[in-house]
């Protein structure tokens, strides 16, 4: 990804940075995150806050990423260094994030994996057994073997340099599985009691709004949109001179929002219909959501339940895959650049280092189940049970990403001032939305993030109550 070498190879078109980017930014993130976070968070309410915190502070994060690295056609380390050498440290806290992130993609990614095999080896009505997730995931071995499956995958691609070529086969697959998740959406609208189930996810309950749920929303969206890591930055330094950022980004965005919205209406509503009621999901709404859910609905297709279920596992599997694919090479890059020790060197560091920490996570479903970091260092969801996994995912998009996306706006806003943006947005087009551009870099969303956070913290701690 960010070789030094030669001249900087450029995107050879506005698409082929589009397909590229979507093929980062659409995954788990969309799939399996979005889902259960809007489901444990109000539904509705957290769709609309989700959907405005896109189209604004988003917007304005992927616009500065994406200008400042084709300004400076640099990675996020090198990016911030150009402006002066005590700025590395913003790009440092940007690259720490995939570090923390990967480990446990890879995991999930183990799990979709899983169920695409289970569709292959056993009966649907087995797999949509109550205890069968659970089954899988708590102290059994055979998670260590699927999630090693799934690195060795990605690290494979990676070393291989095959990834044009993946990338060539995911476009086709992203469409189908977008044309199926329509037609298991509207399968599931069937399902008894699906409809109160499509009233929570669209109608928004404002009495469901909480600090929480805009946190939650906050650190989603820099996760599906690969923001606040670095990776948009990255992106940017291969974007051609000519070519219009505005509606790349905006192209990005309702892409991936799409999609994510389009697996809320497959997962929501039928979970309402199989967990009888929107509290109930509410309640027990957590990163199992989708692989309890799902083969409930798939075992109603009957003798074609097997094939769907395949079929359907199998594309989030891509979409998983890619994006893994995306998080390990800005791993090695981030190692290349570092350690100067060359690329299979650097392949290496990092697959072992995703195998450890992912071993570790892991084993928070088994032998370390007892522990609970999220209590123990943060001080929240006593009697929750959070494990590991949870754990690596709040700090990193629950705090990192915040405090790294506050850096670079105050970075962009009031250090570069967003003249420097906008004067590369404006080499190659209009910047039709520059006023928002500015009042959201500048000023809304660093104070927005500052504002969200500290009343987290107080209302964790019981000194307010929102
Ligand atoms: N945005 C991806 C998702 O939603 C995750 C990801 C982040 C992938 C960063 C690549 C880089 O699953």
């Amino acid at each position: 990804m960010a070789t030094k070498e030669t001249a900087r190879a450029t995107w050879s078109g506005k698409w082929a940075f589009i397909l590229a980017a979507a093929a980062s930014a659409v995954g788990l993130g969309n799939m399996w995150r979005f889902p259960y976070l809007a489901a444990k968070y109000g539904g509705g309410a957290f769709l609309l806050v989700y959907v405005i915190l896109v189209v604004t502070f988003g917007f304005a994060l992927m616009m500065a990423e994406t200008a400042l690295g084709r300004r400076t056609g640099q990675s996020a380390i090198g990016a911030f260094k150009c402006f002066g050498k005590k700025y590395a440290i913003i790009g440092i806290l940007a690259s720490a994030v995939p570090f923390i992130i990967t480990p446990y993609y890879a995991l999930i990614g183990g799990w979709v994996t899983k169920y695409m095999a289970a569709y292959l080896f056993e009966p649907a009505s087995v797999i949509a057994g109550e205890d069968y997730f659970t089954g899988f995931i708590l102290q059994n071995p055979e998670t260590y073997v699927w999630m090693l499956v799934f690195i060795a995958l990605v690290v494979v691609v990676v070393a291989l340099g095959v990834k044009r070529g993946i990338e060539r086969v995911n476009k086709v697959l992203m469409i189908a599985l977008i044309a199926m998740a329509v037609g298991i959406s509207a399968f599931s609208l069937t399902l008894p009691g699906a409809l109160d189930g499509v009233a929570y996810y669209l109608i928004p309950d404002f009495s469901k709004f909480s600090v929480e749920l805009v946190v939650a929303a906050m650190g989603q969206m820099f996760f599906s949109l690969s923001l606040a890591m670095g990776i948009m930055i990255t992106y940017g330094s291969y974007f051609q001179k000519d070519e219009d950022l505005e509606h790349s980004v905006r192209r990005i965005e309702v892409f991936d929002t799409g999609i994510a919205i389009l697996a809320g209406f497959m997962i929501i509503p039928a979970a309402v219909a199989v967990q009888g009621g929107a509290e109930a999901v509410a309640t027990k709404a957590g990163p199992g959501l989708m692989f309890g859910v799902l083969p409930q609905v798939f075992e109603g297709f009957g003798f074609a339940a097997n094939a769907v279920g395949f079929a359907f596992f199998a594309l989030v599997f891509f979409a998983a895959l890619t994006s893994c694919i995306s998080l390990f090479e800005t791993l090695v890059s981030i190692v290349e650049d570092g350690a100067k020790r060359g690329r299979t060197f650097a392949i290496a560091t990092c697959a072992v280092f995703v195998v450890v920490v992912g071993v570790i996570v892991n084993m928070g479903y088994n032998n370390l189940l007892s522990v609970d970091l999220m209590y123990s260092v943060f001080g929240i969801g006593e009697y929750q049970d959070a494990q590991l996994l949870d754990f690596f995912d709040f700090l990193s998009n629950t705090i990192m990403m915040p405090i790294v996306a506050l850096l670079t706006c105050v970075f962009v806003g009031w250090i570069i001032k967003p003249q420097v943006i906008i004067s590369e947005v404006k080499q190659s087009s209009k910047f039709v939305a520059e006023k928002l551009f500015v009042v959201m870099i500048k000023y809304i969303a660093p104070v927005f993030v500052v504002v969200i956070l500290v009343a987290y913290v107080m209302n964790t701690m019981g000194l307010i109550t929102l």
